[in-house]
């Protein structure tokens, strides 16, 4: 369920501030009676009438993209940089789940649907972020045993559920590394290898919850099935 004001600023009909005004003014109709109440959380099936027009709902879109670097994980931006909405042609007011910063690249899920936003998002989920982390500079044991401790980052000590060295490039001296988090503090990946001395040099979301690029080419993006809509929200605690 959710709140009428919102159902109808979704719709397009007005902007949510606008349907507030006109719920208090006794404009709308649920199901046929007047609702007064801001408050009001209404089914999908329920019919919503405004000066006898009916609200028509906007369908629930989702959608993974395999994130190019060079474009911004928002539905505007005032650089006039490019963003990643413009990447998928569709009507409906989709919007990323998370952020992933301009040039990261890989894994993003983006949707018109809160609620399923918010159970990838929410830390209590335990939702897998799997980055690759190509750091300069070779991390030893006990930088990694320093990342799986946990470090304070916004006065809120962030673990990661898994750390591992991948590969190692003594002529570059760089190597990768595959971090495991369940959060998504602003560049969250990068601060914590900052904590510990590393400057990240390119980094790549591999997986979000069940989701992984594989089969799609940078730019590319697919719809999710009705059966992974449903997986994510059994994840939901
Ligand atoms: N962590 C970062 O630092 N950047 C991202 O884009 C995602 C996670």
């Amino acid at each position: 369920m959710e709140r009428l004001q919102k159902v109808i600023a979704a719709s397009g009909y007005t902007s949510r501030r606008k349907a507030e005004e006109l719920i208090k003014q006794g404009k709308v109709k649920v199901n046929g009676k007047v609702v007064t109440e801001l408050g009001t959380k209404v089914f999908d099936r329920d019919e919503i009438v405004i000066d006898n027009k009916i609200i028509t709902k906007e369908t629930k879109e989702y959608y993974l993209i395999n994130k190019p670097r060079g474009v911004i994980t928002s539905t505007d931006d005032d650089k006039n940089r490019k963003i990643v909405t413009d990447l998928i042609p569709t009507e409906a007011r989709i919007y990323p789940v998370g952020r992933l910063d301009y040039d990261t690249t890989g894994a993003l899920i983006l949707t018109n649907d809160g609620d399923f936003a918010n159970i990838l998002t929410h830390p209590k989920n335990k939702v897998d972020k799997v980055y690759l982390a190509k750091l300069e500079g070779i991390i030893k044991g006990e930088q990694i045993n320093k990342l799986k401790e946990g470090i304070i980052l916004d006065h809120t000590k962030v673990i990661p559920s898994r750390v591992k060295l991948k590969k190692v490039n003594n002529e570059t001296n760089t190597c990768i590394v595959e971090i495991t988090i369940h959060e998504g503090k602003n560049h969250q990946v990068k601060r914590m290898f900052e904590a510990v001395g590393f400057r990240v040099e390119k980094l790549k979301r591999e997986r979000i919850g069940i989701f992984t690029t594989e089969g799609l080419q940078s730019g590319e993006f697919r719809k999710l099935t009705p059966k992974e809509v449903a997986i994510v929200y059994s994840l939901k605690k």
